[in-house]
């Protein structure tokens, strides 16, 4: 053998092997106590991103430029989506977990302000839906809005005072 082809074979397999370590090295940092609440280990064999591949793709709708329409759609999804996790199962099935997951998916996707949805994907990607209980959900919608709110300068909401604003109404049926 070549001493060049030697060298070939050596680096090649310093390579192939030192893959494995550098994808760990590359992952998202997390740690803050946050980031540990968004990105639950309940969820880490079940993300909207493994279920079901061809649920993935880009944003569909274009830029929303009237400001008054923008915040109104907001308002209302924002009530739709904490009301919805307030009346999601405590112990939801699989089917279940994977239906939430991929509406909020689709969610990101269809928004009907572009660039809302742009930025919301990018918050998916770094903290995957939580589905694995009602609080789980509930208490990781409040933390998305949370960053929303934070990325347009809108005051933090607490919380811990997600049942009281958004009731589940449970006891009624
Ligand atoms: C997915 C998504 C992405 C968006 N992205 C953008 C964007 O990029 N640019 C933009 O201009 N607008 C965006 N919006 C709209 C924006 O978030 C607001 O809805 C809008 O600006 C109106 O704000 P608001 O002050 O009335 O309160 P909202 O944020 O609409 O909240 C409504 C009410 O919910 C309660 N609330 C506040 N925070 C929380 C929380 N963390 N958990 C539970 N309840 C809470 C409060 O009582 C508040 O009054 C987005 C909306 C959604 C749903
Ligand atoms: C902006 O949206 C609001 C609420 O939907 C509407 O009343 C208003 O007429 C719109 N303005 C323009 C310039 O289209």
């Amino acid at each position: 053998m070549k001493k060049s082809h030697l060298t070939i074979a050596v680096l090649g397999c310093f390579l192939l092997f030192s893959g494995t370590f550098w994808i760990f090295y590359f992952r998202p940092a997390q740690g803050t106590p946050l980031s540990h609440l968004l990105t639950n280990n309940n969820d880490k064999g079940l993300t909207w991103q493994d279920q079901d591949v061809s649920q993935s793709g880009g944003v569909i709708m274009n830029h929303m430029g009237n400001a008054t329409a923008k915040a109104e759609l907001g308002r209302s999804t924002w009530k739709l989506f904490h009301t919805m996790m307030s009346r999601y199962p405590e112990q939801p099935s699989d089917d279940e977990r994977v239906a939430l997951a991929q509406f909020i998916h689709l969610l990101s996707r269809l928004y009907p302000c572009g660039e809302c949805a742009e930025h919301f994907q990018t918050l998916l990607q770094k903290f995957p839906p939580q589905t694995s209980s009602r609080i789980a959900a509930s208490q990781w919608a409040c933390a998305i809005h949370n960053k929303v709110n934070e990325r347009l300068g809108k005051p933090i909401f607490d919380c811990s005072d997600i049942e009281a604003k958004y009731p589940c109404g449970c006891e009624l049926e």
